[in-house]
């Protein structure tokens, strides 16, 4: 009897212990799978461009005005992120008056900034507006802002407060500089091309520095801050809390103007000999000069005739005796003559049309390009078909070009929408996305803090 109770305890122990080892081989497998996988999701079986937008579910906060920070705020909405534009009531961002082209109508300058955005009006410093703010903070994902130094803060909404509030939630800025002697000052695109190094290096070497068309400090810096907050979200994945993101416009500035910088440490160890200066014999200063079109690329001058192509150019223009001259066939050899050859290049370039010299040069992968003005770059179908130029329809404007998303995704499509009118959305985003009842709205909007004539009215009573 003890003894066959024995061997029946010894069997229940081995199927326990089978038991048990293959929960835990089952354990290990799911284990192993959940590491493969890296914890990520499937891979979506919709197809290519229908399984949503990149920044599906992302909700921005955007408290940007002017260029810079909506430059940003539009890039995250082309991804894909709902971007609620907080602006004051009756007023608006100041640029939907600013270069106005039609009569009443939001200025080019703010529709081609505030696409695919909504509208909230709220005055951030009505107690009731405060109130509302909180909400959004904390159905918010990001608040990017580019006021002037310390006005978030005047605003009551420090990072303390809003990390407080919603610890997810990442703060992004744009500033004029960083932290040192100018972080106080107020800046515009002008300064920052000057303080970043652009406008010292740009221009002709006898003529005064000059800023670029293209808005390196606004636009730029603009999106600077967008790389910052996607790396922002993409570490909250890791960590769950939001952080701050500051790109301060000299910083972006330079960065973009980062080959100068380059250069000027060169300059220690004797002069640029790629700079027309260098072939003219005139004598480098202790900084690095404005170099009019000369490329920042490291061939010499402002033609490419780089070393590899340098046999085509010489048949092209005329000049096949050049690829044997030792005055010209080597590069050393032709820095001190860039200005007589460039000179010849132009006059066979001047027989021809800018698209002709185009096609002729790039079939023997000679790289150039033609300098398109902006009415070609409107007109241009190719920009169109791609979304790089988009036309769209606004309600009090008409139809206006825009320019699209730059940057092409396989399964991430970008949709450009007219920018909203002012509080266009404002009772949509109080009821649906921060729940506000009707009889609250109604005592919102008697507060006077959504909009501009009720607050006279408050103020009044
Ligand atoms: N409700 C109530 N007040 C609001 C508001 C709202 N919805 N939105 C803004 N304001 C207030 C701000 O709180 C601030 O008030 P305060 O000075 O009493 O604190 C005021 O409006 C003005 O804001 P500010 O940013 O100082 O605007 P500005 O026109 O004087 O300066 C810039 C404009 C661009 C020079 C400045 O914002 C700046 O330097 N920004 C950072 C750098 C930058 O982005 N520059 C490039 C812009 S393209």
């Amino acid at each position: 009897m003890a003894r066959r109770a024995k061997v029946k305890a010894k069997a229940r122990t081995a199927v326990k212990k089978s038991a048990g080892k293959k929960v835990m081989k089952l354990k290990a497998k799911k284990a192993a799978a959940k590491a493969a996988a890296n914890g990520l999701p499937r891979p979506s079986a919709k197809p290519w461009g229908q399984a949503g937008k990149a920044l599906d579910g992302v909700r921005i906060l955007d408290f940007t005005h002017v260029q810079s920070g909506p430059t940003c705020t539009q890039l995250l909405a082309y991804m894909g992120a709902d971007v609620i534009k907080v602006e004051r009531p009756g007023v608006g961002d100041i640029t939907r008056g600013q270069l106005r082209d039609v009569k009443g109508a939001d200025s080019l300058y703010f529709t081609m900034l505030n696409g695919s955005k909504r509208s909230i009006t709220i005055d951030s410093k009505h107690p009731k507006g405060k109130e509302i703010l909180d909400r959004l903070i904390k159905h918010c994902d990001v608040l990017v802002e580019n006021f002037a130094p310390g006005a978030l803060d005047r605003m009551g909404l420090t990072w303390e407060h809003i990390h407080k509030t919603n610890p997810r939630m990442i703060v992004a800025s744009v500033k004029g500089f960083g932290p040192g002697p100018y972080e106080d000052c107020k800046v515009y695109e002008n300064v920052a091309q000057c303080a970043g190094g652009a406008a010292s290096t740009t221009g002709f070497r006898d003529g005064p520095p000059l800023v670029t068309g293209a808005q390196i400090g606004d636009s730029g810096t603009g999106l600077h801050l967008a790389f910052g907050i996607v790396s922002a979200l993409y570490q909250r994945i890791r960590t769950g809390r939001g952080q701050r993101v500051l790109c301060a416009m000299q910083d972006g500035v330079l960065n973009l103007a980062r080959v100068k910088l380059r250069d000027q440490q060169r300059l220690a160890h004797g002069p640029l000999r790629e700079y027309s200066q260098f072939g003219e014999g005139i004598p480098f200063g202790d900084a690095v000069p404005r170099a009019g079109n000369d490329s920042g690329g490291g061939q010499p001058g402002r033609f490419i005739t780089q070393a590899p192509v340098w046999g085509p150019i010489c048949d092209l223009i005329g000049k096949p005796e050049w690829k044997t001259d030792p005055d010209y066939a080597k590069p050393p050899a032709r820095l001190p003559r860039l200005k007589h050859i460039f000179t010849t290049i132009e006059q066979w370039t001047m027989t021809k049309t800018k698209f002709q010299v185009m096609d002729i040069c790039n079939k023997l992968d000679i790289p150039v390009g033609p300098i398109l003005s902006m009415k070609e770059i409107a007109e241009e179908p190719s920009l169109r078909k791609t979304g790089t130029v988009v036309e769209v329809d606004h309600p009090t404007r008409g139809k206006y070009l825009t320019v699209g998303n730059p940057v092409k995704m396989s399964d991430s499509v970008t949709e450009v929408k007219r920018s909203p009118l002012l509080g266009e959305h404002t009772d949509e985003i109080l009821s649906k996305v921060l729940g506000y009842s009707a009889a609250e709205m109604a005592a919102i909007k008697a507060s006077g803090a959504i909009t501009a004539p009720e607050k006279t009215k408050a103020e009044a009573a």
